[in-house]
């Protein structure tokens, strides 16, 4: 249902498993990122009164889940890393071209947070099926409902601010380029490498 058009490497999570504080470092940035997304969104679409009042409610929900991450982080004794770089999503932004008009700049801003909260569902999933610490594993199952529903969301405000033919092609033009960066991903340590 999340329209992925390249599964992740299996592989994949022994190497995430093999460095939990390397992946829950990585991990709460994505939140805080998902939440300053969210606020950027507002500040830039402040006309938007349907956006924005689903904004301020996603703000709460994603830096509810940076705290869940850093809490995480705290009981094993670890204290937050810097940020890290995320490849996949430098190279992502790249798609689209600049510019536009303001409606054109909102639906491939849309789109983006949609494919990056499908991917990071696929992740977390993977990472609930397949962590022998339990505790975790639930964790992300719980987290993987979220970010499910964030992807709906955000598709769906793009289906509904812009035109949705136009919209349905660049979405799929958008998945078929994300499978070619994910073609040279899954081997690292981190939520979307
Ligand atoms: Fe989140
Ligand atoms: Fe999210």
């Amino acid at each position: 249902m999340l329209g992925l058009k390249l599964p992740t490497d299996p592989r994949w999570v022994n190497i995430a498993e093999k460095n939990i504080e390397e992946i829950l470092t990585d991990h709460a940035f994505c939140e805080q990122k998902a939440t300053s997304t969210a606020i950027s969104l507002i500040v830039s679409f402040p006309e938007y009164t349907e956006l924005v009042q689903e904004m301020v409610a996603l703000v709460k929900e994603e830096i509810s889940h940076f705290k869940m991450v850093h809490d995480k982080i705290l009981e094993r004794g670890w204290t937050l890393g810097r940020d890290r770089k995320d490849e996949y999503v430098i190279a992502l932004l790249k798609f689209f071209p600049k510019g536009g008009s303001r409606t054109t700049q909102l639906v491939h801003r849309l789109l983006y947070a949609a494919l990056i909260e499908a991917r990071s569902c696929e992740r977390f999933r993977l990472l609930s099926e397949a962590l022998k610490d339990k505790k975790l594993a639930d964790f992300y199952k719980n987290l993987m409902v979220s970010e499910a529903n964030h992807y709906t969301m955000f598709l769906g405000f793009a289906r509904q601010y812009g035109d949705r033919k136009e919209v349905d092609k660049k979405w799929q033009g958008l998945l078929a380029y994300e499978a070619e960066i994910m073609k040279k991903l899954s081997k690292s340590e981190t939520i979307h490498g």
